[in-house]
């Protein structure tokens, strides 16, 4: 059984999905640090980024090890380094491009074959498992998304500012739902769940409840 979860960023899509996933006994694969770690891999050897296609061979000569609980990049544990402002900011580049989308939904469908597994990032209900079983789309407020990524930031040792976040967070909104490949969109058959003032522990409540209708039906 496939679960898609899509949402925009910040709306803590990545760990209730990773603990959605260990409730149901299900694989799990976060799709975005696979766009993550091709922009990573960009930036360390100083692309230019406007060379779509040396990004694109990047992105067919990565070697993405998403299997265990960290994100192995060619043999390197980088986990943390994805996960940086800097990073997230170039990972735009990754994500607009045709052919390392194409790539890396390729990518996506051969982990995902045969398997019970909860996949989650902007694409998965809509083009990358059309079919699948159960579709969440997760969201929150602008506002309470940007406080939750302070949060994130602050615990990782980067301080930043709300309001800088906030724009930040603003214009990748726009960049991912207005994206001509891979745009962020909920699909027809998705449940869309909101998350503002929920802990952790309610939504991932709540997520198991929805799955498992699916799962009896
Ligand atoms: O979910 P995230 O913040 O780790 O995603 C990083 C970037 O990758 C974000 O800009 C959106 C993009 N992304 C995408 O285009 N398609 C996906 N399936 C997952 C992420």
């Amino acid at each position: 059984m496939i679960v898609t979860i899509d949402g925009p960023a910040g709306a803590g899509k990545s760990s209730i999905s990773r603990r959605l996933a260990e409730e149901l006994g299900f694989e799990f694969l976060d799709t975005g640090a696979m766009y993550r770690a091709v922009a990573l891999k960009g930036l360390r050897s100083e692309i230019d980024w406007d060379d779509q296609d040396r990004l694109v061979e990047f992105a067919k000569s990565a070697n993405i090890d998403l299997s265990g609980q960290s994100v192995i990049l060619d043999g390197e544990d980088v986990s943390l380094e994805i996960r940086s402002q800097q990073v997230t900011e170039v990972t735009r580049y990754a994500a607009s491009n045709v052919g390392v989308r194409e790539e890396l939904v390729r990518l996506q469908r051969e982990i995902a074959e045969g398997k019970d597994i909860v996949t989650e990032g902007r694409d998965q209900g809509t083009l990358v498992f059309p079919h699948a079983q159960c579709k969440i789309f997760l969201t929150a407020s602008p506002e309470e998304r940007a406080r939750r990524r302070v949060g994130d930031l602050a615990k990782r040792g980067e301080e930043v500012d709300f309001e800088v976040i906030l724009q930040q967070q603003t214009k990748r909104d726009e960049e991912d739902s207005q994206r001509e490949v891979g745009p962020l969109l909920k699909a027809e058959d998705a449940i869309e769940v909101v998350t503002d003032g929920m802990t952790e522990v309610q939504v991932l409540q709540k997520l198991v409840g929805i799955v498992q209708r699916y799962q009896h039906a």
